[in-house]
């Protein structure tokens, strides 16, 4: 199993580009389902969790190509199959996006309930309550839930929460269901927006996407297309933090600053100057870092995925940040690890304290889920002498060659296969 060892503490400078978003580009690859042709997506990230989807199309009877340079060609002529098997779906959550999409184009869909992750339980009662409000059947057993209907009609769908992924699913099966569909309280984030976007690039009839009401008029068919994949803000996000705690300052290219606004607010209320261009930013790691309470909500509030990157970045700050999780309900295993650092981190149900520390320590740490493992890395870029980071599976799921990337900025990082 690989990790990656740091040396701390040396100021990262220079220039650094973001990938594509991964959560943006596993929904737009399972949407490729939906309508027969082929398909060309550019900018897609070289991550563990595309290669997954990209299989998981594969089992599916689609062919995917990678063309390199993040082109992705997906043929779904061939679509026949309906079943998403648990092998795959057990490596990866987002294997449910296929749903959406298979029940749209073949009028049935079979996939094993992902179940709880290390970060929460994460039902899926949301996606399913609005595929049966567009008609489906939905019968769950031997732990695999299957949604069937050949002719789903336009309705209304009030989500209880903004969950990003069941917008995705409820949006994408009712691309071609008869009628008009309204999403009330649909999750707002960039990648549900670039979602309706790439659907519109089929063919679909999707408005609203990107505000908490999205509509949709059915249409007949949808036909092969061509789409960019988004920059990823929190790649963008963690390399700016990357910046900001090694002390150095770092140019971040090819990423959008209107999606990162929070994170923004966030560094510049610790005191870090951030500069902000046409799909650049730059951020200087002044000192003392001031400590800001945070707290996640879904978009355009804090991200959940940025929690952690932010929690190492505060636990060398001057004071107590108070950092509140309400996306998650345990996404806070990083904090054993950074307290094995050196950090002063106490958690009380949903929210940390952490107490600024003058300086960190290398130790040997283990990734627990993506986010979490970015976070040890930030904090190994600043602690004193040697961290190791094991398990970094989790990271490969969702940033490309993020060491590469660092170590490109100077820092002392590379990974023992
Ligand atoms: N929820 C329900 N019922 C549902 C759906 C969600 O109770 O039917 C709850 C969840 O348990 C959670 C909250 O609603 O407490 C929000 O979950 P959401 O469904 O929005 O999360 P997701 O769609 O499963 C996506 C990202 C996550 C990101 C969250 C929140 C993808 C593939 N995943 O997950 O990304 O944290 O939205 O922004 O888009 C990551 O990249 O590290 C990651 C975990």
């Amino acid at each position: 199993m690989d990790s990656i060892v740091i040396h701390g503490g040396l100021p990262l400078r220079g220039k650094v580009a973001v990938s594509g978003a991964k959560n943006a580009a596993l929904p737009i690859l399972a949407a490729t389902l939906l309508a027969s042709g082929r398909h060309l997506i550019h900018n897609v990230p070289a991550v563990q969790d595309v290669k997954t989807i990209s299989k998981l199309l594969t089992t599916l009877g689609a062919r995917v190509t990678e063309l390199g340079g993040g082109d992705v060609e997906v043929d779904t002529t061939g679509v026949e199959r309906f079943q998403a098997p648990y092998e795959l779906v057990k490596t990866m959550r987002a294997s449910v996006l296929v749903l959406g999409p298979l029940l749209g184009r073949l009028g049935k869909a079979r996939v094993s309930l992902p179940g709880g992750c290390a970060i929460g339980a994460r039902p899926i009662d949301q996606h399913l309550k609005g595929l049966q409000a567009l008609g489906a059947r939905v019968e769950l057993k031997g732990g695999d839930v299957s949604v069937s209907g050949r002719k789903l009609k336009g309705t209304h769908v009030y989500l209880d929460m903004p969950t990003v992924t069941g917008t995705a699913n409820i949006m994408m099966a009712a691309v071609l269901a008869e009628g008009e569909t309204v999403i009330d309280n649909a999750a707002c984030e960039p990648e549900v927006e670039t979602l309706a976007a790439a659907l519109n690039a089929m063919g679909a009839g999707i408005k609203g996407a990107g505000t908490d009401r999205i509509e949709i008029t059915g249409v007949r068919t949808l036909h092969g297309s061509e789409f960019t994949v988004i920059p990823d803000r929190i790649e963008a996000g963690t390399l700016l933090v990357a910046g900001a705690i090694s002390g150095g300052e770092v140019h971040v290219t090819r990423c959008v600053p209107e999606n990162l606004k929070a994170v923004t607010a966030k560094l510049r209320e610790a005191g870090l100057p951030v500069e902000e261009g046409d799909r650049e930013m730059r951020v200087t790691g002044s000192r003392p870092l001031r400590a800001v309470d945070i707290k996640t909500a879904p978009h355009p509030g804090f991200a959940t995925d940025m929690q952690a990157q932010l929690m190492a970045l505060m636990s060398v700050s001057e004071g107590v940040s108070v950092i509140t999780e309400t996306v998650f309900e345990n996404r806070f295993m990083h904090v054993a690890e950074l307290k094995r650092m050196g950090a002063d981190i106490s958690v009380v149900g949903n929210t940390a304290r952490v107490k600024g520390v003058a300086r960190l320590s290398g130790a040997p740490v283990m990734a627990t889920d993506l986010r979490a493992s970015a976070s040890l890395v930030l904090a190994g870029l600043v602690a004193e002498g040697e961290t190791t980071v094991s398990r970094v599976y989790h990271l490969d799921r969702g940033y490309e060659g993020l060491e590469k990337k660092l170590a490109a900025l100077g820092a002392r990082i590379w990974r023992l296969k």
